[in-house]
């Protein structure tokens, strides 16, 4: 079901594994040895980078989750947030790490960031895997970049097209139906 599209592999996910533990050593050498960050993962689409972020860092952490979600199933983020799952823990006088998947126009963030220093953490870092630079309208100041990477629709590593593709071990281009153009196995990753 929903399977109709055609998926060009843009990162495999050897890739993504070593870009994740240039990532976690990077945010290891961000904070002070005694710190112990915690990591605020964004629904649905964050939960498989967080997975493997958490365990390539190499210090203590918790981990809490925040939904927040735009309207709508399309391609295109509307910009309306909605908040749909709180903190289960207060933040105040934390090490927050927020740990997104793909920052687009960078309004969701802008808006988490915005809600959450608002609880008055010690610091606020953001960790996203992915970074559409070109399609940023929203002033968001993001600390750690996976991959930068063109104006595409992705899915894969938890990204989604109307909640299909999540599962992907790999982050792909989502062609159009009917296309034929770059077809990968969706299982194994390999092109067709
Ligand atoms: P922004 O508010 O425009 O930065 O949009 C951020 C949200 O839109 C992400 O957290 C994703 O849920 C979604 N999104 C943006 N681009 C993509 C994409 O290429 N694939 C899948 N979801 C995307
Ligand atoms: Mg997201």
């Amino acid at each position: 079901m929903g399977n109709d599209r055609t998926l060009a592999v843009l990162l495999t996910a050897d890739q993504i594994h070593d870009r994740v533990r240039g990532l976690a050593a990077e945010i290891d050498g961000a904070y002070p040895p005694s710190r112990q960050p915690h990591l605020v993962s964004v629904l649905k689409g964050g939960f498989m980078f967080l997975a493997d972020l958490s365990r390539a860092l190499q210090r203590p952490i918790t981990i809490d989750f925040m939904g927040v979600g735009s309207y709508g199933a399309g391609t295109r983020s509307s910009g309306v947030v909605r908040l749909t799952k709180d903190l289960d823990t207060e933040i105040e006088g934390r090490d927050v790490l927020v740990v997104e998947d793909i920052v687009d126009t960078g309004r969701t963030l802008a808006w988490l960031l915005d809600t959450l220093r608002a609880r008055r953490p010690r610091s606020l870092r953001t960790v996203t895997l992915l970074d559409k630079v070109a399609r940023r309208t929203a002033r968001v100041e993001v600390e750690h970049v996976g991959f930068p990477i063109d104006d595409h629709f992705v899915v894969g590593y938890g990204l989604d097209h109307a909640e299909q593709y999540r599962q992907l071990p790999y982050v792909a281009v989502l062609g159009e139906p009917g296309s034929l153009v770059g077809a990968v196995d969706p299982v194994a990753g390999r092109r067709g």
